[in-house]
C-alpha cells in the first residue's frame, strides 16, 4: 500500500527560531492527536540540524528544500546531498518549480540532484507541473510527461522506490486559486500511468504522488479523497501549526 503523505515546504520562511518553535508546537500538537498520514516538514538548510533535535523519535519526518548537484568540493554557498543526510534529514525536495524557473535547474540537473540525493539515503519527493499557458494549450500532460521521462527514467527500480511524487501545478503556486479535484485526480492518474509504462503496474501502484498549490484546510479533504491524490505539498498553510495540522487531520474521517 503507498503511503498517504502530508509533507510541508516552509521556502524561505522563518528564522531559525521561528522554525524551532513551529516544529516544537507542531510536535505537540501531532502527540496529542496522532496522525492518519506520514507527515514530514522540508525545512532551509540552516534549520535542519536544529529541528532534526525536535523531530526525532517523532512521527515527523524532515527534509531540505534543495541539495547540490555535486558530491563535493569547491561550490561555495552549496550544500551537498550528504550534508543534508548528516544533519538527520531524510527527504529532500527536487525539481520544484521555483529552482526550475528562479535558478535554472534543468532537467541534467536535476538528474544529478536525484541521483546524489538517492546515493545518499535520502527519499526525494520530485515536484513536476506546467504552467498556466502550457494548461491553456492543453500541453498539461505532455509537460509533466516530459519532466518525468526528463529525470526520472534513467533511475533502476530500487531507486525509484525511493521518489515520492509532487504534481505542483504552477498556476496554483502561492495564488490562492487551488486546481480543481478533478484536475488533481486527472493528472495524477495519468502521472501514474506514465510510472507504469516505465516501472511497471506494482511501482506505479507503489508510489505515493501529493498535490500542491494553494492546498488548506478548507479544500485539503475534498483534493485528498480522489483515488490517486496521495497527500499533499504545503506552502504557505504549513507555515501555521493549525492549518498544517487542519490539512494532516483532513485523512481522518
Ligand atoms: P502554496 O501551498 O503556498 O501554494 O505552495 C505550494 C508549494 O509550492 C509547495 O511546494
Amino acid at each position: 500500500m503507498r503511503k498517504k503523505i502530508v509533507a510541508g515546504n516552509w521556502k524561505m520562511n522563518l528564522n531559525l527560531q521561528e522554525g524551532v518553535a513551529l516544529a516544537t508546537e507542531l510536535k505537540a500538537a501531532l502527540a496529542a492527536d496522532k496522525p492518519n498520514c506520514d507527515v514530514v516538514i522540508c525545512t532551509p538548510f540552516i534549520h535542519l540540524a536544529t529541528v532534526a533535535g525536535i523531530t526525532e523519535g517523532t512521527v515527523i519526518g524532515l527534509g531540505a528544500e534543495n541539495c547540490a548537484d555535486k558530491e563535493k568540493g569547491a561550490y561555495t554557498g552549496e550544500v551537498s546531498a550528504a550534508q543534508v543526510k548528516s544533519t538527520g534529514a531524510q527527504y529532500v525536495i527536487l525539481g520544484h518549480s521555483e529552482r526550475r524557473a528562479y535558478y535554472g535547474e534543468t532537467p541534467e540537473i536535476l538528474k544529478e540532484k536525484v541521483n546524489l540525493a538517492l546515493a545518499n539515503g535520502l527519499k526525494v519527493i520530485f515536484c513536476i507541473g506546467e504552467v498556466l499557458e502550457e494548461r491553456e494549450a492543453g500541453k498539461q500532460n505532455e509537460v509533466v510527461g516530459g519532466q518525468l521521462a526528463d529525470s526520472l527514467f534513467d533511475l533502476t527500480d530500487e531507486q525509484f522506490a525511493n521518489i515520492i511524487l509532487a504534481y505542483e501545478p504552477v498556476w496554483a503556486i502561492g495564488t490562492g486559486k487551488t486546481a480543481t479535484a478533478e484536475q488533481a485526480q486527472d493528472m495524477h492518474e495519468f502521472i501514474r500511468g506514465v510510472i507504469a509504462g516505465r516501472f511497471g503496474e506494482a511501482a506505479a501502484e507503489n508510489v505515493s504522488i501529493l498535490y500542491g498549490g494553494s492546498c488548506k484546510p478548507s479544500n485539503a479533504k475534498e483534493i485528498f479523497s480522489k483515488p490517486d491524490v496521495d497527500g499533499g505539498l504545503i506552502g504557505g498553510a504549513a507555515l501555521k501549526c493549525a492549518d498544517f495540522k487542519g490539512i494532516i487531520d483532513a485523512w481522518k474521517d
